[in-house]
């Protein structure tokens, strides 16, 4: 893999600067953006004056645990443009949730807004190791999904070249990597082993393509599929990280220098972790949900936003601003099997430790009588032989490691569902509560 960490003079002086100046800088935005919310949106004014507080009672960063949250019901409630915090003439572009589970819900950007996102998106090109000039392939989706069009922005003002590929159409996407010479290539991981796949399919050597890195996002992965990926194109993977509610892509990343965790761009983006049942903050370096308050967004401020992200705040390394540990699951796809709780990145971790098994996996929760039974949906690796055997490795390594008794069903080649964007892992098949 080439060196790619940052040569003196590629960073922007916040990135190292003192914890002391970033503090202060956080502090006077915070003034400024829980002002902005008060006076400008009806819903936060409402909320501020209920919970008792004023945007002047905020003398300190710690004083923000005085606010109330906003959680993603706040949005589906004010639909389409009620947390909008500038006249609608001035919002240059909406941003939307699909909707397929409930009322979608929106964002909105001011040019100012879309101008900082930019700039934001191009740090994370930039931590990833890409330079101007060079060729960035972007598999995120276009459209109302963030992805396509946050990374677009953001690449094109670090000075790439940017290839608006979008997702999909994996043969032309092996095509265009080859072809143009990518150097960077942002898509999902789930994708992203699609397009691997495509590889081998179109009997190409992925250990040759031009790629020299790749920026994994949208969805939760681990280190050990980090190690897959590496491997298999020869090239580092890093991690982004981000939430349309906050602005999309660009909230967090790693440094290919470190790989040690994503640094948060604390200067646009306040983070805090609570306790997820009682809203306690807690400590850095606790587990707990991850919280975010934008510090200078105009047209949509967001302020104590519950993500449903699982994570723990780190002191910075690479840069000074903080690091999010990578992302172990959201709260919402969490499974209780009979009383334990697991989270599909523990089972992708056993899975990437059975190499007669390819990495593509689906979770099906099943009640045949009064049981919740996990099923896991995998396919045997390229050339490997014996489906049973494999079979009993994982749900042996899951009993082991994981601490559940999962069954383990091994379909032939191409028969797990593929993902063309955010993976699909649970498919919930239990009878519902009535
Ligand atoms: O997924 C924005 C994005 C696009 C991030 C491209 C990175 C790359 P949403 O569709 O609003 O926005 O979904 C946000 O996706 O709360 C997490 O649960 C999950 N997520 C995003 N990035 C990561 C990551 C985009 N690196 C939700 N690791 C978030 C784990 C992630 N989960």
């Amino acid at each position: 893999m080439k060196d790619l960490s940052p040569k003196p003079g590629d960073l922007e002086a916040i990135e190292t600067a003192s914890r002391d100046e970033i503090a202060a800088l956080q502090l006077q935005r915070m003034k400024w953006s829980l002002k902005h919310a008060y006076e400008n949106v009806p819903f936060y004014r409402d909320s501020f004056d209920k919970a008792g507080v004023h945007p002047e009672d905020l003398k300190s960063l710690a004083d923000l645990a005085r606010f109330p949250f906003t959680v993603k019901q706040d949005l589906r409630d004010n639909y389409p443009f009620g947390l909008f915090a500038v006249p609608r003439e001035q919002i240059a572009r909406v941003h939307a949730s699909s909707g397929t589970t409930g009322q979608p819900t929106v964002v909105g950007y001011t040019r100012n807004d879309l101008s900082m996102w930019a700039n934001v998106v191009a740090r994370c090109m930039r931590a990833s190791g890409l330079r101007p000039g060079d060729v960035l392939h972007n598999a995120y989706g276009y459209g109302l999904f963030t992805g396509g069009l946050g990374v677009h922005g953001g690449a094109e003002r670090a000075g790439l070249t940017v290839v608006p590929v979008s997702g999909g159409m994996t043969q032309r996407q092996v095509r265009l990597i080859e072809d143009f010479r990518a150097d960077g290539i942002t898509v999902t991981p789930s994708y992203a082993l699609s397009i691997l796949d495509e590889y081998a399919q179109q009997g190409l050597d992925p250990r040759e393509s031009p790629l020299k890195v790749g920026i994994f996002g949208a969805e939760p992965w681990t280190n050990a599929m980090r190690k897959e990926i590496e491997d298999a194109f020869d090239m580092h993977a890093v991690d982004i990280y981000g939430l349309s509610e906050v602005i999309g892509p660009g909230v967090a990343n790693e440094c290919v220098e470190t790989k040690d965790g994503l640094h948060i761009w604390e200067d646009h983006f306040y983070p805090e972790i609570i306790d997820p049942n009682t809203g306690e903050v807690l400590p850095d370096g606790e587990l707990g949900e991850l919280v975010f308050t934008s510090l200078t967004k105009e047209g949509f401020p967001i302020i104590r936003y519950r993500t449903r992200d699982l994570t723990r705040l780190l002191p910075g390394t690479a840069r000074s601003m903080r690091r999010m540990e990578k992302i172990t699951g959201r709260s919402d796809d969490m499974i209780i099997l009979r009383g334990v709780n697991v989270f599909p990145t523990q089972i992708e971790e056993q899975l990437m430790d059975v190499p007669a098994l390819a990495p593509h996996f689906q979770i099906e929760l099943s009640r045949p009588d009064r049981m919740d039974v996990m099923t896991v949906h995998v396919e045997l690796a390229e050339g490997a032989g014996n489906p049973d055997a494999a079979a009993r490795d994982l749900s042996g390594k899951i009993k082991s490691n994981v601490g559940i008794s999962a069954k383990v069903q091994v379909a032939g080649a191409g028969q797990v569902a593929r993902s063309e964007g955010k993976a699909v892992r649970i498919i919930d098949n239990r009878p519902k509560e009535s």
